[in-house]
């Protein structure tokens, strides 16, 4: 049986991206107010427990009182809550998830549960903003830990991202060419985002006639684009942008990084008018470190291995892979193998592990040798789960995410057309 990564980091956290995780989850929670990547921009909920004040009892209680208790409030709540997990939440608190799914599957499952009253995101906050936007207005959708952010989803500010606009529309003007498919005009910008994002920047697309996408139907999105505009702003990931241009055809001379601390991005005048896509420099600090080397070791070590890695990985990394795909595509990828296979994956340690786990039969491991989890979503511990399900019972919402109202009905236009764009 493999270990949970959990387990792995308290037993052995010199082999941790960071230290700081063997901590353990009370010490460090204890910086106030939102945790890295948490989206700060966005509003405080009320009532809001902050990082760090967990009741105290909550923190002493053991393994098995904190499962005593989620189980009971499961059982209590019924049809009335619907728990839902990524792949990248750690075991402890997967085991207890209604649904288990990448970002797309997850923003679908929160259409699908009409009975339920309260959506429990055993994930990251941009994903809970998301359900909240979709779910009816009726539902109550709750982050166990509001510390929960995506570091790479804070890196593209509704700010930067509405100088980038204006810089941009400067520059190339508002009028659509009448050089689109069948006479159709097109755009000169269209902006996507990408799913790791804030609501506020979602919202900004779907007033700016662009879109939502995840790393399952980019490529779908960027064709969806391509048939509206000229050209593609894509934020904030530029490793999920430049690897889904690249595969379709687009020269890496078309798609200039785009900074937003220099003016015009770093980027001449002439360069950004003949680009294709606009890539943000943002990046994901766990897949930002496979890198090619780790690739030729474990083809070294276990000739015949097969790789795979998230597109959020860079591009060497991607190019050097057998494959690459969202989430759900690595764990598919899994299942089509054969018993006896081997498959290096370059994707958070709890997903690997986890199939792993799944699929004994076959070798598969985490190409970084370092246990590094995705330190956010690692935030959700089973006490946090265990305490918003007790007060729910209790009749008490906690850890709510509400997106304002305004800026829920803009990015809901952006993640219409994403959810419409299906995945290849
Ligand atoms: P998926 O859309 O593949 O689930 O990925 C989400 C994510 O945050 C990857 O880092
Ligand atoms: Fe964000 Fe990276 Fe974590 Fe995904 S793995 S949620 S991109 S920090």
């Amino acid at each position: 049986m493999t270990a949970s990564v959990n387990d792995l980091i308290v037993t052995s956290p010199s082999t941790t991206c960071d230290v700081e995780l063997a901590k353990g989850p009370w010490e460090f929670d204890t910086i106030p107010g939102y945790g890295p990547g948490a989206s700060e921009d966005d509003s405080i909920p009320d009532p809001v427990v902050r990082p760090g004040q967990l009741p105290a009892e909550y923190q002493r209680m053991s393994d098995e009182e904190l499962h005593a208790r989620i189980q009971a409030a499961k059982e209590t709540l019924g049809d009335k809550l619907v728990i839902l997990g990524h792949f990248y939440q750690r075991d402890e608190v997967v085991q207890y998830a209604d649904f288990v799914g990448d970002s797309f599957q997850l923003a679908n499952a929160a259409l699908t549960k009409p009975d339920a009253e309260t959506i429990v995101f055993c994930g990251v906050h941009f994903m809970a903003e998301t359900a909240d936007i979709l779910s009816r207005p009726d539902q109550h959708v709750i982050l166990p830990n509001l510390a929960a952010g995506c570091s790479m989803a804070d890196m593209a500010d509704e700010d930067s991202v509405e100088d980038c606009w204006e810089q941009l529309t400067e520059l190339y003007g508002t009028e659509a060419d009448a050089d689109g498919p069948e006479g159709s005009r097109l755009a000169p910008v269209i902006p996507v985002t990408y799913m790791n994002s804030s609501a506020a920047l979602k919202a900004f697309c779907g007033r700016n006639g662009g879109i939502v996408c995840t790393s399952s139907n980019a490529s779908t999105v960027l064709e969806w684009a391509f048939e509206r505009g000229q050209r593609v702003l894509f934020f904030p990931d530029q490793h999920l942008g430049r690897n889904t241009a690249k595969a379709m055809g687009i020269s890496l001379d078309d798609m200039p990084t785009w900074n937003p601390r220099k003016p015009l991005g770093g980027n001449t005048e002439a360069e950004l008018r003949s680009a294709k896509v606009l890539l943000w420099n943002g990046f994901c600090s766990v897949h930002k470190r496979f890198t090619v080397e780790q690739i030729e070791q474990a083809r070294a070590e276990h000739p015949g291995c097969k790789v795979i890695v998230h597109p959020e990985s860079p591009m060497p990394v991607v190019d050097a892979a057998d494959a690459s795909g969202s989430t759900d595509a690595i764990r598919k990828f899994v299942i089509a193998s054969e018993p006896g296979d081997t498959i290096a994956i370059g994707t958070e340690i709890n997903m690997v592990n986890r199939l792993a786990a799944e699929f004994p039969d076959r070798t598969i491991f985490c190409l970084d040798p370092v246990v590094c989890p995705c330190s956010t979503m690692y935030r959700i511990h089973p006490g946090y789960l265990a305490w918003t399900l007790d007060k729910l019972v209790e009749g008490e919402i906690h850890n709510e995410i509400v997106v304002d109202d305004e800026i829920a009905r803009d990015a809901k236009i952006a993640l219409e057309r994403m959810l419409a764009a299906l995945p290849k």
